[in-house]
């Protein structure tokens, strides 16, 4: 079984977009992660709509768009416009998540969850049959290029036995400091999706360097 593998170009040449786009293209990854970040959720703030418009006109594979944003169900429609295949938004960031998330489905986009490190993966039991993909955070949200924080193999393991318990097809994507030596034991605690920013756009060859991810 192979990993699935999702660069994220918040780790790319911003001045070299449609290059950078272009190298993701040729590559093996399976989706383009597009991180938004609007500087209240998070301590940080990265591109919004047009960027991604943008990033999407150049895409040949699906964009995987993680919302950290606050009122998400306010911008949802955007995205999808702005090319988004699947849309994540934060459990943090959302009160009646149930709703977000038939929202998102019902524009005919993929629905995702994602939990920050210390929010635990049972609040996900009484709906995770309608999530399509939980992002599983291992760094706190607002920065690429942190360190792995080691607890997330726990996590990964009881939230794969919550889905295979509900009998859902729900992926597991793992985001924050993300490399090879992390990687084949994630995807033994059950990951599907592999983020991988600075380690892929820091490498010598990001191509070889998303193949070897997927190798996982
Ligand atoms: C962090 C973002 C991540 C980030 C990962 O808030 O959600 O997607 O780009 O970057 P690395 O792989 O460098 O940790
Ligand atoms: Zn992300």
């Amino acid at each position: 079984m192979s990993a699935l593998v999702a660069p994220s170009v918040l780790a790319s040449d911003f001045a070299n977009l449609q290059k950078e786009i272009e190298m993701i293209n040729e590559s093996q990854a399976d989706y383009i992660h597009v991180d938004i970040m609007d500087g209240v959720f998070v301590p940080n703030i990265s591109f919004g709509l047009p960027v991604t418009e943008a990033i999407n006109r150049h895409a040949k594979k699906p964009l995987d768009v993680h919302l950290m944003i606050v009122n998400p169900d306010q911008y949802l429609s955007a995205f999808k416009n702005a090319g988004a295949s699947v849309i994540s938004v934060h459990l943090e960031a959302c009160n009646h998540l149930h709703r977000t998330l038939q929202a998102i489905k019902e524009l005919g986009c993929q629905a995702g969850v994602a939990l920050n490190p210390h929010t635990s993966v049972e609040l996900l039991k009484d709906v995770i049959k309608e999530i399509d993909m939980v992002i599983i955070m291992s760094v706190n949200p607002g920065f690429g290029g942190q360190k792995f924080i080691e607890q997330t193999y726990t996590k990964v393991r009881r939230l794969k036995e919550i889905i295979d318990e509900a009998g859902a097809s729900t992926k597991i994507e793992i985001d924050g400091g993300v490399n090879l030596e992390n990687a084949p034991k994630l995807v033994k605690a059950g990951a599907d999706v592999l983020v991988a920013g600075s380690f892929v756009f820091n490498a010598k060859d990001p191509i070889a360097t998303i193949a070897g991810l997927k190798k996982n």
